[in-house]
């Protein structure tokens, strides 16, 4: 998978290069992330990327030209049929189909805005898609293109090993996870679940599917109205909802 990121604070990904998930993807050569910096590509001696506004207003606007180059910069290295995604809370919301999609083309070029953002016929041009990591407005685009390497990366194959498995995950078959329990068995007076001690591996199947689809109810009820439940699912969220029920009236 080969990523270019064009940024003018390169530095800001030492963390996601350094540490974890993505540094080990890098390493075993599943991910490479090539990095552009348009003041690289500035054209004065001052290496100014950024202008005013025409027509006035506050801020700053990052300039066509220079992004222009450092796109070019990376299309010759990633190939011209890089999907390149500005990041924007304007964009279309990030979410995990977008993350495989992206698994699929291969190849990605996120452009990270600063400032009141980039000029719009730069956009026009040059750019596939805009992508939003939610309803609020960021200093610039780099945390946002962390959280969308760190995300595609890991449905790469290989990435999480065997360890980890991206399947049960929330969202994955639109739901949300069931909840998890570790060492110790008892902790500030809670115990963990009988039935996850039991070793019945049926009954545990059942238990997380009900509580998975208990949880997806009680906290994301938007979810389920776009599945089709199969009648044993269907059963699994009547027996949560009456068995919450009673705890309520207990
Ligand atoms: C201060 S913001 C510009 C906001 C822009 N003036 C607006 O209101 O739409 C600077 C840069 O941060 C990035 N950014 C901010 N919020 C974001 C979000 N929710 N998702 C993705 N990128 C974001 C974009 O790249 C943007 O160009």
């Amino acid at each position: 998978m080969n990523i270019g990121v064009i940024t003018i604070f390169p530095e800001m990904f030492e963390s996601i290069l350094k540490s974890g998930i993505v540094a080990k993807a890098i390493n075993n050569n599943l991910v490479s992330i090539t990095f552009s910096n348009p003041r690289d590509f500035a054209e004065d001696n001052r290496k100014t990327i950024d202008e005013k506004v025409f027509g006035g207003g506050p801020g700053m606007l990052m300039m066509a030209p220079p992004l222009e180059k450092s796109l070019k910069f990376l299309k010759k290295k990633l190939g011209d049929d890089s999907l390149v995604v500005y990041v924007s809370p304007q964009g279309k919301k990030f979410n995990n189909v977008l993350s495989k999609k992206v698994v699929n083309n291969n190849k990605i070029i996120l452009i990270c805005g600063r400032y009141e953002g980039i000029d719009e016929r730069f956009i026009e041009t040059f750019v596939d898609e805009e992508w939003s990591i939610g309803d609020y407005v960021l200093t610039g685009g780099e945390l946002a293109s962390m959280v969308i390497i760190d995300s595609v990366t890991r449905f790469i194959p290989g990435a999480l090993g065997d360890k980890c498995s991206v399947e049960e995950d929330s969202f994955e078959n639109g739901l949300l996870d069931y909840p998890h329990y570790t060492k110790p068995r008892v902790y500030n007076g809670k115990a963990v679940p009988d039935i996850l001690l039991n070793g019945n591996h049926e009954k545990i199947l059942d238990w997380r599917q009900k509580q998975s689809l208990g949880r997806t109810w009680l906290r994301r009820p938007e979810l389920l109205e776009n599945l089709a439940l199969t009648d044993k699912q269907e059963k699994l969220l009547s027996e949560f909802i009456e068995e919450r029920k009673n705890l309520m009236n207990e």
